[in-house]
């Protein structure tokens, strides 16, 4: 029973991947397609939380009775999410930000050179989950999820300390039919004093059981 678990509680969630561009008409780019941060919108959303979806590019529909804000590139999604997060209680980072963007986008479509290799210099963009993590003031609960094709639960909790997140889910991703783009999903969730392993199961079901240990640890806080 999920029902008005998280009233009065306001929820900002980032989904979806971001998109980098190198010139007006190309992009870097991931095959997230958003489907676990809608979900966990819809839930929360359905569970009474007063839910704000920043939303990469995706081909989702919005979830009933969350506001929807897009973006494009993780620069936006950052400027996005840290004016969402000091207004929240719980964040939590779904979306698949591009690590890198192109230094300089070119004004005009790039041209080939004749037959010699183009390079193109990437520098980083900024870390978003670490950075609402790291907030001094007004910080919300902070939930990312880490996305492994090994040493899942090690590199999980690593990154759990190193972003300073009160919760990470960790997803092999290497499982065929799950993660990116599958319905299906399964996590271990990790805290400083516990986890908690959640089987496979559809995203919206992995959604409820993921809120219902946010709420659980976000009470005792
Ligand atoms: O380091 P990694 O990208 O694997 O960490 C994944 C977690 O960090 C996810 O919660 C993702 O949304 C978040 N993240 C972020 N900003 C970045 C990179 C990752 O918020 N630039």
């Amino acid at each position: 029973n999920t029902e008005r678990q998280l009233n009065n509680i306001k929820v900002t969630i980032t989904a979806g991947p971001t998109r980098e561009a190198i010139d007006p008409v190309r992009y870097i780019s991931n095959h997230s397609s958003g489907k676990m941060g809608f979900a966990l919108a819809a839930q929360a959303a359905a569970m009474g939380a007063e839910v704000t979806l920043i939303s990469g590019p995706v081909q989702l529909a919005t979830p009933a009775g969350v506001t929807r804000i897009d973006v494009t590139s993780a620069q936006q999604m950052y400027d996005a999410a840290m004016a969402q997060a000091v207004q929240s209680d719980i964040f939590i980072g779904c979306a698949a930000v591009a690590d890198y963007r192109v230094a300089q986008i070119a004004d005009e479509k790039m041209k080939k050179q004749g037959d010699s290799a183009l390079e193109l210099k990437l520098v980083q963009n900024p870390d978003i989950i670490a950075s609402v993590a790291a907030l001094s003031q007004n910080r919300p609960f902070t939930v990312g999820f880490a996305a492994e094709t090994q040493n899942i639960l090690q590199y999980a909790q690593d990154k759990l300390n190193r972003k300073k997140l009160d919760l990470i889910c960790a997803n092999d991703v290497s499982a065929q039919h799950l993660g990116f783009n599958s319905d299906d999903n399964a996590v271990t969730l990790l805290w400083q004093h516990g986890q908690h392993s959640l089987p496979v199961q559809s995203k919206t079901a992995l959604a409820s059981a993921i809120l219902l240990q946010i709420k659980q640890l976000f009470s005792a806080k």
